[in-house]
Parts: structure tokens; C-alpha cells; sequence
């Protein structure tokens, strides 16, 4: 089957209290082992580009790669841009064979952030995409942006209708925190998700897809392979899974990991390599990653998300 948009996926992840994975790729063992993972339990998932990943693959090498996924799993696969910062990046996506585009401008003050999304919105829907937007600031860093906790800020329930009915978008990414990155909360302290904020929010915009960024759990049997193997991560916190769960079954419709995929392809690189100094075939290194990757999504899809078996509604 082509790419979809996430419409009919968030409809059906609304409706039946799961949440669809959004993975980001940045280059082929990364989607291999995503879709593998996706593929064998008939899952439908987010293959997510950002500026960086597209600065270090080139757009095409990407597109051409999930192409290529798809053709090898018949599941349903939309391809999205994370992290727009502007309406070029966003237009260059939608002209270049996206489904999806997030325009990004949370940094911007609330009727710039309008102003912006509203005419990223207007261009993608003229072309069939679909648009995400984020209001609130996560902590955390994602390419050259690096938003400090202090600067971060909580979405603010009174905001949600107003925005969403002034751009017209078609879901939501907000802050109620997560970070992005393997730092996420300092040690010592609980992790815990504002999940009154999130019921607030659902309580404006019913039946509307919320999107949740910064979700990685920071595996700990990841990082100390890292750690074992000559790698220095000190106190890498991630999310909880049962926090994600929970959000997973509520208007959280899509949910965004990137870390825990980094660290389990690090982690097989650094095992076999600290093993086996005398290897230098990039396969036998790439291809434990690869399957840590495929292991990492497969226990997201069935153990977190609940997205398995759901392909087919989607289709
Ligand atoms: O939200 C950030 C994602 O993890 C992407 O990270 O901008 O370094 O590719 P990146
Ligand atoms: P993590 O850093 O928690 O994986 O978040 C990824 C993300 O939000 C991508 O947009
Ligand atoms: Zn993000």
C-alpha cells in the first residue's frame, strides 16, 4: 500500500485507547528495524524525519528507504516531518512526498505560533498533508535548539480550543512533562506526567488527537551495555512506562521516541565492538543494533502503545 496520512489513524487509536509509535529514522538499519518489528505484529506506525535527520541522510535517501519498507511490509506507514521550524522545511516535506509535517513554532509567542501554523496548515491540506503543532515547551534538545527547564513551560488547557479552532490543525503536541532526550528527570526524584493537565485539555477539544514528544523510558538494561562497554551515561532517566500506558489509552494518540532507539543501536555497536576489537565489517556491528532496535519497538507496539493487531482498521 502508499503512505497514508495518521487521520484514519488517530481516529481509530482515539477510539480504541492506544496510541500509535512515532519512531524517528535516520537512515536504514534504523527503518528496518522499526518496520520488521511493526511488520510481524501487524502494527501501524509514524516513520518521523527531523531537519537533522534530513541534513545527515539527504530527504531522498530517506523517502526512497520507507519506500522500500513499505513494499516489504504491507502495514500502514505515514511518513512525517518532526520538528518543522519555519514553513519552508514544511513545504519541502509536503512537496517532497510526506504525509505529515509538524510546524513547530512552540518558541513562538501564542498568535505568532497562530499565525504560523494556520498557513502551514493551508499549504498542506491544498497538497492532502496533514499538520501537527505544539503548544507549551519541553525541556530538552532537539538540533540546534536547546530548551533549558527553566525556559520549558506546562500547555495550558485555556489555549487548546482557541488554537485549534484558529489554525485548523490536525492534532497536538503538548507539554506536560516529558523532555526530549536520555536526561529526562533529575535523580532521586519521581518521574510523574501532569496528567491533570492532560484531562484538561481533553475536557476542551474532545475527540481531538494529542501528541506526546519526548516519550522515551531511557531503558536501564541499555544503558548499562553502554555503560559496560567503555560508554559514559550517567543518570539517563526516561518516562515510565506505566506513565505511557496510561497516557496511550486517553486522547494521547501518537507517541514520539527517538532516545531509546539511539541507545539500543549504540548499545549492539559498543557490545560487539568492546568484545571483539579486531572486527571492522560494519555489518557485524550494525546488525546487533538493528535487532535491538527491532526488540525495543516490538515491546513498545505490544507492551506500551497497544497498537498491535491494528493495521488492519487502519487500512
Ligand atoms: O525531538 C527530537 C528528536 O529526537 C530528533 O532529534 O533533531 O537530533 O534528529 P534530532
Ligand atoms: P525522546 O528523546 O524522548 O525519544 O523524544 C523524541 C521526540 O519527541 C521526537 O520528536
Ligand atoms: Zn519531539
Amino acid at each position: 500500500m502508499a503512505l497514508v496520512t495518521t487521520t484514519k489513524m488517530f481516529k481509530k487509536a482515539y477510539e480504541g485507547g492506544y496510541a500509535i509509535g512515532a519512531f524517528n529514522v535516520n537512515n536504514m538499519e534504523i527503518i528496518q528495524g522499526i518496520t520488521e518489528a511493526a511488520g510481524e505484529l501487524n502494527a501501524p506506525i509514524i516513520l518521523q524525519v527531523s531537519a537533522g535527520a534530513r541534513k545527515y541522510a539527504n530527504h531522498q535517501y530517506l523517502v526512497k528507504l520507507v519506500e522500500a519498507a513499505l513494499e516489504i511490509n504491507d502495514i500502514p506507514i505515514a511518513l512525517h516531518l518532526d520538528h518543522g521550524a519555519d514553513f519552508d522545511i514544511c513545504k519541502s516535506c509536503v512537496d517532497g512526498g510526506f504525509t505529515s509535517v509538524m510546524i513547530d513554532a512552540s518558541k513562538y509567542p501564542f498568535e505568532e505560533n497562530i499565525e504560523l501554523t494556520k498557513k502551514v496548515v493551508e499549504y498542506a491540506h491544498d497538497h492532502g498533508v496533514v499538520v501537527e503543532a505544539e503548544l507549551g515547551k519541553l525541556a530538552g534538545i532537539e538540533d540546534d535548539v536547546n530548551v533549558s527547564e527553566e525556559d520549558s513551560s506546562y500547555t495550558q488547557p485555556d489555549e487548546v480550543e482557541e488554537f485549534v479552532d484558529k489554525t485548523g490543525v490536525d492534532s497536538l503536541a503538548i507539554a506536560i512533562g516529558t523532555s526530549h532526550g536520555a536526561y529526562k528527570f533529575k535523580p532521586g526524584t519521581k518521574p510523574q506526567l501532569r496528567f491533570d493537565i492532560l484531562h484538561e485539555i481533553e475536557k476542551r477539544i474532545p475527540e481531538f488527537p494529542i501528541v506526546l514528544h519526548g516519550a522515551s523510558s531511557v531503558p536501564q538494561e541499555y544503558v548499562k551495555i553502554i555503560n559496560e562497554h567503555g560508554g559514559k551515561l550517567k543518570d539517563a532517566i526516561g518516562v515510565p512506562e506505566d506513565q505511557l500506558r496510561e497516557a496511550a489509552r486517553s486522547a494521547v494518540c501518537k507517541i514520539n521516541i527517538d532516545s531509546d532507539l539511539r541507545l539500543g543501536l549504540t548499545a549492539g555497536i559498543r557490545q560487539v565492538m568492546w568484545e571483539d576489537p579486531s572486527i571492522f565489517d560494519p555489518r557485524d556491528y550494525l546488525k546487533v543494533g538493528r535487532a535491538n532496535i527491532k526488540t525495543i519497538v516490538a515491546h513498545k507496539i505490544k507492551d506500551v502503545l497497544g497498537s498491535d493487531g491494528k493495521a488492519d482498521e487502519v487500512r
